[in-house]
């Protein structure tokens, strides 16, 4: 394993080596999508590639509202097959991850990345139905969304008010909302509508050039 050097950065659990961002590892000797391990001071970090997972572009672009902490509990929709929720679960190693995902393929390799880390809970389940696995799910701290499907922000706000959250990250992508609208447009409309509601949103990012018409907007009560 390569050695390196690294800081943690304003983002709590997450390092800068000087090129690349990184968590530590919370399953040793194992990667998750191919990600490349590096060790400093005896401990293992796995890089957090920013092209393959938008919350690593929100930190990478210099997002500075990553509301994740080493007990944080969060209930992350649209976990696909972990890429994301395994870094998360990595920062939040005393802490929880929930993981809901609707597609049964995803969930069988989402399920596999969960059986090497204590902390991540796999749900197969549907976004929009909160109710449905509500019973699987204690008061949280954070939702993080990330599905890509029409009416996103609705979704979260709503995820948001079922699990009482005090913190939230939506990944809104545009041409899932209306492929004919600009992308600036739909980020304008998801920020006034998440405000209407309610919340108070600290930040809005498009995350080009890593990934074209997405923005990640990040919220609190
Ligand atoms: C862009 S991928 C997520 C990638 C993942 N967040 C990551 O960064 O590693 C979107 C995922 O949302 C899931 N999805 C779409 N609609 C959903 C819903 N209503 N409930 C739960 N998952 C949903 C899809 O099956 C897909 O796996």
């Amino acid at each position: 394993m390569e050695e390196t050097r690294l800081v943690e950065t304003r983002a709590k659990g997450v390092y800068w080596d000087g090129e690349r961002l990184l968590t530590r590892n919370s399953n040793p000797g194992h990667r998750v999508y191919g990600e490349r391990l590096f060790a400093f001071e005896g401990v293992e970090y796995r890089e957090w590639s920013p092209s393959r997972s938008k919350l690593g572009a929100y930190l990478r672009l210099g997002g500075l509202r990553s509301p994740f902490k080493e007990d944080s509990r969060v209930l992350y929709l649209g976990a696909a097959s972990g890429t994301t929720a395994s870094h998360v679960a990595d920062i939040a190693r005393n802490g929880t991850v929930y993981c809901v995902e609707i597609s049964p393929r995803s969930f069988r390799d989402l399920v596999k990345v969960c059986e090497g880390r204590r902390n991540m809970v796999p749900i197969l389940g549907d976004a929009t139905k909160p109710q449905d696995f509500h019973f699987l799910v204690e008061k949280v701290d954070i939702v993080y969304q990330d599905i890509a499907q029409k009416n996103q922000a609705a979704i979260f706000a709503k995820a948001m008010r079922s699990f009482d959250s005090g913190s939230g990250m939506l990944s809104l992508k545009a041409r899932s909302e209306d492929v004919t609208r600009e992308p600036r447009e739909i980020f304008e409309a998801a920020r006034s509508q998440l405000a209407r509601e309610g919340f108070k949103v600290l930040d809005v990012l498009d995350l080009e050039p890593f990934e074209k018409d997405h923005a990640m907007i990040v919220v609190g009560v």
